[in-house]
């Protein structure tokens, strides 16, 4: 058997803990033999642990702790700490293989419950479960989503070669707003989704654009941000956006102003890798 995950990102700007998408980058899971105790064959680095320290594992045995052994080999192409939800894609993974082995019999709503639980918020291991495009709320213990299909675009991530940890990215976020403030971010997260739902990319790119939850409060942590954005109103790329808690940059991009954009890109003086991606509109898949 084998699990594969799709990357998310999160946010979508000012669908701050609450939207995303999934990508067409993943991580990938296979069910080797029967062991005497778990173990991960993986190369993904030395500090991924092998054994049941791994999230994976404790993500699994929480939700069936009595799942005998097996040998596990782990892929993926989602890099770590950059804002693209490599720890949530094994959170989810890790609940699929506890279904699986463990016949557990889940609903597509209650793993997305349990791995909210656990991740802390839903923007990333919604669309991770579900695919395409989230919205979900978390509040009072209980998540609500919505999947929707996502426009049609190139997605283009701007990966710099630095991690950024999400608690680092979320100690510079401010504790309170104001009444005023917290109405206007609102309305426009509100026209930001409206726009994804009616297919109208440029009107989306603009309201991503407009933030005020997070990016005004994280952009000194990501000083790259406001040149991306400029060099796609330049070329003409829909908007750009913080993935999740950063530093990775996602930019919209209509197919023929890809090449452009990704030729631009390579011009900032910064370590990053460029990805020309697509939405990923399966999440979870099986074989
Ligand atoms: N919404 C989260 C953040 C995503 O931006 O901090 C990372 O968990």
């Amino acid at each position: 058997m084998k699990i594969r995950i799709p990357a998310t990102s999160a946010n979508l700007g000012p669908g701050f803990d609450s939207c995303g998408i999934a990508l067409s980058q993943y991580l990938n899971i296979e069910v080797l033999e029967e062991a005497d105790d778990w173990k991960i064959i993986h190369s993904l680095g030395d500090e991924i642990p092998t054994d049941e320290s791994n999230l994976l594992l404790q993500t699994a045995l929480k939700l069936a702790p009595k799942l005998s052994p097996k040998v596990l080999k782990m892929t993926s192409d989602i890099p770590l700490a950059r804002g693209l939800g490599s720890s949530s894609s094994v959170i989810v993974a890790g609940i699929e293989l506890a279904n699986r082995l463990g016949k557990l019999n889940l609903s597509q709503k209650q793993k997305v419950q349990i791995a909210t639980e656990i991740e802390g918020h839903p923007d990333n291991v919604a669309p991770a479960i579900c695919g395409d495009f989230v919205v979900a709320s978390y509040v009072d213990g209980e998540v609500h989503s919505v999947k929707h299909h996502f426009p049609l675009c190139d997605v283009i991530a701007y990966v710099p070669n630095t991690q950024l940890l999400t608690s680092e990215s979320r100690s510079v976020l401010p504790q309170t707003l104001s009444y005023q403030e917290a109405v206007q971010a609102s309305s426009i997260a509100n026209v930001m989704i409206a726009a994804i739902l009616n297919g109208n990319l440029p009107l989306a790119g603009v309201m991503m654009e407009k933030d005020r939850w997070h990016e005004a409060h994280r952009r000194k942590l990501v000083p790259h941000l406001d040149q991306i954005r400029e060099l796609g109103h330049k070329i003409g790329a829909y908007g750009a956006f913080l993935s999740g808690a950063g530093p990775t940059v996602l930019i919209l991009s209509p197919e023929e102003k890809t090449e452009q954009m990704v030729a631009a890109l390579k011009e900032i003086p910064l370590s990053a890798t460029i990805n020309v991606l697509a939405v990923d509109q399966e999440g979870i898949q099986v074989f």
